[in-house]
């Protein structure tokens, strides 16, 4: 039989995946797990492949890569999906696809699948992924082919002679890894009702989070993330401390309505406790070491880079560009940033930074100021020209004759 590799995720849809592409499809299938952490599942990801038929389960621990490569670069650059969304999910795919891919070429697959349904962006994000890095291999979706209730998926995997005990059904349609959880579906779907509490896993309700504030200081070295607290630390420590602490502190819910590419406006419960930490102290450094022009520009091309993100185009020239332009920005985006978690926010209480560009001689209203206050008269003459030409020659004729006197009307 032809080989098939699947990302197995441990649950109903995969599962049944497995025995549906065996039996209907004719594929020996492997059973590729991706491990991006916080997924509940992972403890019985093999002997769960291995009772729905899988000819063998592979495990990649792919936490640390996921976050080097995929997360903190999405972090350095700022992007946030419509400004809401810190793409924990949106991230991942794209290593999954490569991953596929790799583990396709050493297994000599000709056919990879995931369990994406026809709905969403994940099957898109899959999709290209995979298309782009080997338009050979053949992609199977067999939820979207073939989209089964839960009900109808035990039953068949029960007429195939295998009884998994299922935990209860969750009342959310959920994906979490490192980086965020997501919830989707049910109550949730009606964007007027207040999320429920158990929409909410990595995050206490503002009134269950302790009455003292927790203060912590994040290191970054060129906008990527290198210590917590004074010591240096890998990605998935920092990460993962973080979603502790801002967790129990309440930060890190988002509750949004969201442009899907498929063109569905989708009610998004979020919680991303260390995402949202990472980039507020990132923002504020930033503010402390680039210009007010390169602050500007950039925003603008991360709205671009998130998009991109979003929209499954991981794998492009213009990913490559992005990523060159955000990497120079982030030459002095070196220094420390304290924060102040508490009652559901992450607020900035200081930053530092080698490279920084606030320089107190000229800030400050004390004795030792350097800045020629003189020197602004000439400042404001010049940069005021513009517009004194312009009402000059051509405003001060139309407005009415009330606003007239309180133009200039001298020499411009
Ligand atoms: N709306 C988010 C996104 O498109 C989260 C998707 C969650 N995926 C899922 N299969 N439930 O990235």
């Amino acid at each position: 039989m032809p080989k098939l590799v699947l990302s197995y995720s441990g649950g109903h849809d995969t599962t049944t995946a497995i025995k549906w592409l065996t039996v209907e499809q004719g594929y020996d299938v492997i059973a590729l797990n991706i491990d991006v952490g916080k997924s509940r599942e992972q403890p019985v990801v093999e002997s769960r492949a291995m009772a729905a038929g899988a000819l063998k389960v592979r495990v990649i621990d792919a936490k640390e890569d996921f976050l080097r490569y995929f997360a903190f670069p999405a972090l350095a650059a700022g992007a946030v999906y419509q400004d809401a969304y810190p793409l924990a999910t949106a991230l991942a795919r794209p290593l999954m696809a490569k991953l596929l891919v790799d583990v396709a070429k050493e297994e000599g697959a000709t056919a990879v699948a995931h369990g994406c349904t026809g709905k969403g962006n994940d099957q898109v994000r899959f999709d290209v992924g995979i298309m782009t890095l080997d338009p050979a291999l053949e992609i199977v979706a067999p939820t979207r082919e073939n989209a089964m209730a839960r009900e109808t998926q035990i039953d068949y995997l029960k007429k195939h002679g295998i009884d998994i005990p299922w935990g209860a059904k969750g009342p959310f349609s959920i994906d979490e890894n490192i980086w965020g959880r997501s919830a989707e579906a049910g109550v949730l779907e009606d964007p007027w009702q207040e999320p429920p509490p158990e929409a909410y896993e990595w995050t206490r309700a503002v009134e269950d989070t302790p009455a003292e504030p927790t203060y912590i200081e994040i290191g970054y070295e060129h906008g990527m993330p290198t210590t917590l607290d004074h010591s240096t630390a890998g990605p998935v420590e920092i990460v993962e401390r973080l979603n502790d602490v801002g967790g129990i502190n309440g930060v890190g819910r988002i509750d949004h309505v969201e442009d899907r590419l498929v063109g569905i406006k989708s009610r998004e419960i979020y919680e991303s406790p260390a995402a949202v930490i990472l980039h507020t102290a990132h923002r504020s450094l930033e503010a402390m070491t680039l210009s007010k022009q390169q602050i500007k520009l950039k925003k603008h091309i991360a709205t671009e880079y998130a998009e991109l993100i979003y929209n499954g185009l991981w794998f492009s020239a213009h990913h490559q560009d992005i990523a060159a332009y955000m990497a120079s920005t982030q030459r002095h985006v070196t220094g420390a940033v304290r924060l102040r978690l508490h009652r559901g926010q992450a607020v900035v209480v200081g930053r530092s930074a080698p490279g920084s560009l606030y320089d107190r001689a000229l800030a400050t209203y004390d004795r030792g100021d350097t800045y020629d206050q003189s020197a602004a008269v000439g400042f404001i003459n010049i940069w005021g020209l513009q517009t004194r030409v312009q009402a000059r020659k051509q405003l001060l004729s139309q407005l009415p004759e009330a606003l007239k006197i309180a133009m200039p009307q001298g020499d411009a």
